[in-house]
């Protein structure tokens, strides 16, 4: 790829900017001071710009425990987005891999990958997601098996079958519940659906990837090669998977 894309991609400034640093012979390849920003440049070359070694990263891949307040977006010019917390990405292109609501938090997985947050995604894969939830009001075993069977929602939408846990039940109650769509503010309308409200909601996985507890919220890590082979095996067909993740 030209030189001054790999700069810009590396965060080094934008295709301008780096341009101009190539002009000024601040960049050398392999030793050499070069000055033409279209020179052809591969991951295997020694790229320096300013004297910093600049490594070429083609796909990064971070586990976020997203704190509230913060959007679920790339970028927002009034507010703090979820990319704007991953101080040591390389990338410019990183994404979120879903949306949390921006008082939700807990498991983001925020890439460049966009194959693999496809398949993560797709409607068709059914990709489980387990939350945890305080909710205000008694969560009751007729509640369970309402989501067993699929809430309904809306005249023309009725939740796919859930599965939920009661952790604690009284005036506040405490669950988990794992689903496999993810309709817009989905845990909060199934709830609302049978008459209670979600005061707090943390997702504690998404698929294979569990959210590291060691992470306080706004905290994040790079994915362990274990973790990202587990995802990129693919989303399995977690109906038959229950609670077992
Ligand atoms: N369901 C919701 O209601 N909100 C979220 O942020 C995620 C799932």
């Amino acid at each position: 790829m030209r030189l001054d894309k790999y700069l810009a991609d590396m965060g080094m400034g934008t295709r301008k900017e780096v341009k101009g640093l190539i002009r000024k012979g601040l960049v050398r390849v392999n030793d050499q001071v070069v000055k033409v920003p279209e020179t052809a440049v591969t991951e295997e070359d020694q790229v320096v710009c300013n004297q910093v070694v600049v490594g070429y990263v083609q796909k990064e891949y971070y586990m976020l425990n997203k704190p509230a307040g913060v959007i679920s977006a790339t970028e927002d010019s009034r507010q703090k987005t979820v990319v704007d917390l991953i101080h040591t990405k390389k990338r410019k292109d990183l994404f979120p891999v879903g949306r949390l609501d921006k008082d939700t938090e807990g498991l983001l997985l925020i890439t460049n990958d966009g194959e693999l947050a496809h398949r993560l995604l797709s409607p068709k894969k059914h990709v489980g997601k387990v939350y945890y939830a305080k909710i205000r009001g008694e969560v009751t075993q007729e509640d369970v098996e309402i989501f067993k069977k699929g809430v309904p929602i809306e005249e023309d939408f009725t939740a796919l079958p859930a599965n939920l846990k009661v952790l604690q039940a009284g005036e506040e109650s405490e669950i988990e519940v794992e689903i496999f769509e993810g309709k817009f503010h989905q845990v909060k309308r199934m709830f609302l659906a049978v008459g209670k409200e979600v005061m707090y909601l943390k997702r504690l996985s998404m698929g294979e990837l569990k959210l590291d507890e060691s992470l306080e919220p706004g905290e994040y890590r790079q994915l362990t090669e274990e973790e990202l082979n587990k995802l990129r095996k693919g989303p399995i067909d977690l109906f038959k998977h229950n609670w077992q993740l």
